[in-house]
């Protein structure tokens, strides 16, 4: 059986990798996922204000080493109060040594010097940068097209410091979703990840407060991304990374059968543990079995629409067709 698969030009020993979150976040649990068989992971996320507040403390420390008074004002600033950027770049480093490829993750929603700590992430050791563009446009006089054009930014801005393959990780808010995916891809996008998972904020009757709405994912959520990705698999020549919503090894193979390069997972990981990891690699490795299924490749994309095969149940077919059996029932 040949799970082997390529993601972003990287080759993989299978295409299940471990996402942005808490069980990427320590040099141990990296190796503790790479002993369970994941196939390459992603640290969390970096955060723009995170770099920011370095930056910043940088910047009064050099102030302050200038003035006459320096030595007393350097009692007054911390130099360990923001010391996750460096953290993080020592993190890079040993996670490097796992043996399955690391890819950093750089999370910010504005144009600004930040992006140019992609360029540390990847002298850091990263395989890859995925790029999460986070960015919520609530306010309602900012047009669709300055909204659409700040990711094209963010993205030039990232790939012009670095030569390690770029994946922007998105939200499907937009009005042309397909439309911005092939404008991404255009813009230097080496591959896409579907999607961010939103925190919607939500409010408490109860309290009169407002929560921040957090929950892990549960499967039924995964439709979206999985529509999506077949929608452009034939459409993007980048890979396509899914994440959203895996639970179980057949979540694992539908997101093939979609067109998925590699799926990834977080909340099924913090759920049960590392060693899902193995669990979801044997029960995609018994399905491909049970379908006389040789390798990965055979499947990718099977079910995507094509000219071919048009696939209307991903069109407004679908959609007719479902509201017609609701109905009977
Ligand atoms: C606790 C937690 C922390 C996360 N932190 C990050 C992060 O730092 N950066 C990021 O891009 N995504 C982050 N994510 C999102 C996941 O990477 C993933 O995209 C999302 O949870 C959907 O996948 P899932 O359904 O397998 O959980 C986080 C998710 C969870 C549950």
């Amino acid at each position: 059986m040949n799970l082997d698969t390529s993601y972003l030009g990287l080759k993989l020993r299978n295409p299940l990798v471990a996402s942005a979150g808490p069980m990427t976040q320590t040099a141990e649990r990296i190796k503790r996922l790479a002993e369970a068989g994941v196939g390459a992971v992603v640290l969390p996320s970096l955060f723009e204000e995170q770099i920011r507040a370095e930056a910043d403390r940088d910047e009064r420390l050099a102030e302050v080493n200038m003035d006459s008074f320096g030595e007393a004002m350097t009692f007054l600033v911390d130099p360990d109060a923001s010391p996750w950027p460096r953290q993080y770049l020592d993190l890079i480093g040993r996670a490097a040594g796992s043996g399955v490829p690391v890819i950093a993750s750089l999370n910010g929603s504005t144009t600004g010097g930040w992006t140019d700590y992609a360029r540390a992430m990847q002298d850091a050791g990263a395989a890859a940068i995925e790029l999460n563009i986070y960015y919520l446009p609530g306010d309602p006089v900012i047009p669709s097209h300055d909204a659409e054009q700040r990711y094209i930014d963010i993205l030039t801005a990232v790939k012009s410091v670095v030569s390690v393959p770029v994946a922007v990780k998105l939200t499907p808010f937009f009005s042309s979703f397909g439309a911005m995916a092939l404008r991404l891809e255009k813009a230097g996008a080496d591959g896409l990840v579907l999607f961010n998972r939103f925190m919607q904020p939500d409010i408490n009757p109860d309290t009169f407060t407002i929560s921040t709405g957090f929950k892990l994912s549960s499967p039924a959520e995964s439709t979206l991304a999985r529509s999506w990705i077949a929608r452009l698999r034939g459409q993007v020549s980048g890979s396509l990374a899914a994440s959203t919503g895996v639970e179980t090894a057949d979540d694992v193979a539908a997101y093939l059968l979609a067109g998925a390069d590699v799926v990834m997972t977080t909340s099924a990981l913090l759920r049960h543990g590392p060693g899902h990891v193995t669990a979801l690699l044997d029960g995609l490795t018994a399905w491909m079995d049970r379908k006389g299924i040789g390798s990965v490749g055979e499947i990718r994309g099977l079910l995507a629409p094509s000219a071919e095969t048009p696939q209307p149940g991903f069109g407004r077919y679908g959609y007719l067709h479902a509201v017609e059996q609701a109905t009977r029932t």
